[in-house]
């Protein structure tokens, strides 16, 4: 038995940054999903491995680095995978997009993986689930493996945290309905510019853990939930202006977080910052309406409307392009969400 699901990445709009008890957000989010930057994941029923056990390689190479973090997982998971905790699991996954690109492979990971494991689940006890109640089912198991990952098993914009928007949680994400997104808002862009691809200094489960102790943790809370409502109604309204000022404020905010945490870090680079101003004085100079963020990391998502694609498409090339490492930039946009393969 063996199934195969591809996921994408996704970039957060307003981001989760800090949690609580078993990966719980202390805010809720809201992220873009990604159309090109996927991980496909190959999940199987393996007779060699004793049951409760897995094995997992990455294109077929064992990752012992990777392994904590998905015995973690397990642990968690299984418990709610009845079927699936009495036989054993061969995974294998691979991204189409580069190692280290700023683009987060564990949303996509634990996004394909849980799908495929609910899909072998529903097989193997033979449940009746809706649709609805599957997506639900893996977007909570995701969440186990990366907080960020409960957001990539829908299409489009998914919330992921309790908040005012109905069945909203903060054990799985629930995407955002159609007749909350303006047309402007439905075919927008992302192009993801590689200021380096170098491993991260600080990893995201350190960084959530130091905001326990961020002297500014419960301002910034409460923060990100009025820009959650704002971003929200201005997808709504295809307000643009108001987009732009929260996406940034978004982006500046994570960094200014994980610069004030004690013992904190620096992420940005000096490649970061200029492409940063250039942005920005694009914006003024022409009237656009590109705006950036970032993820914990140095690498910026360039979010743009479909509309604007030729004049910020000639933008990134030449004038980002050159503070981007060997020149890499990725074009992605919004994207339809996991599939079954
Ligand atoms: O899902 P994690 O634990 O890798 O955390 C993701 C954190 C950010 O990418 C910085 C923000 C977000 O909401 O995706």
């Amino acid at each position: 038995m063996k199934v195969i699901w591809e996921s994408p990445a996704n970039i957060a709009l307003v981001k989760y940054w800090g949690k609580y008890g078993s990966q719980m957000p202390a805010n809720p989010s809201v992220s873009m999903t990604l159309h090109q930057s996927k991980t496909t994941t190959e999940v199987s029923l393996d007779e060699g491995l004793s049951p409760g056990k897995w094995q997992y390689t990455y294109s077929g190479i064992r990752k012992p680095l990777f392994e904590p973090k998905l015995k973690s997982f397990f642990n968690l998971a299984l418990a709610h995978l009845p079927g699936l905790s009495k036989v054993g699991i061969s995974i294998n996954s691979s991204n189409n997009f580069p190692h280290s690109s700023g683009i987060s492979s564990s949303a996509s990971f634990f996004s394909s993986l849980a799908l495929g494991l609910c899909e072998l689940e529903k097989e193997l006890s033979k449940t009746n689930q809706s649709i609805d109640e599957f997506y639900q089912k893996a977007s909570f198991l995701a969440r186990l493996g990366s907080g960020s990952a409960s957001r990539s098993v829908y299409p489009n914009y998914a919330i992921w945290g309790e908040c005012a928007y109905p069945q909203s949680s903060d054990q799985f994400a629930i995407p955002l309905s159609a007749n909350t997104i303006h047309p402007v808002f439905r075919t927008y862009k992302d192009a993801i510019l590689i200021v380096s691809s170098s491993p991260k200094p600080m990893s995201s489960s350190l960084g959530h853990k130091l905001m326990d102790d961020n002297p500014y943790s419960k301002v910034r809370y409460e923060e990100a939930r009025k820009n959650l409502s704002l971003i929200l109604e201005a997808i709504k309204y295809g307000d643009q202006v108001k987009y732009i000022e929260i996406v940034e404020h978004e982006a500046q905010t994570l960094h200014g977080l994980i610069l004030s945490s004690i013992n904190g870090s620096i992420l940005l680079e000096p490649g970061t910052l200029e492409i940063i101003q250039r942005v920005k004085k694009f914006r003024k100079d022409t009237g656009s309406n590109c705006c950036f963020t970032l993820d914990a990391g140095p690498n910026i998502h360039l979010l743009y409307p479909e509309s604007e694609s030729n004049t910020v498409e000639v933008f990134i090339e030449s004038e980002l392009k050159p503070f981007c490492e060997d020149g890499k930039w990725i074009r992605d946009s919004i994207g339809s969400g996991p599939e079954k393969k």
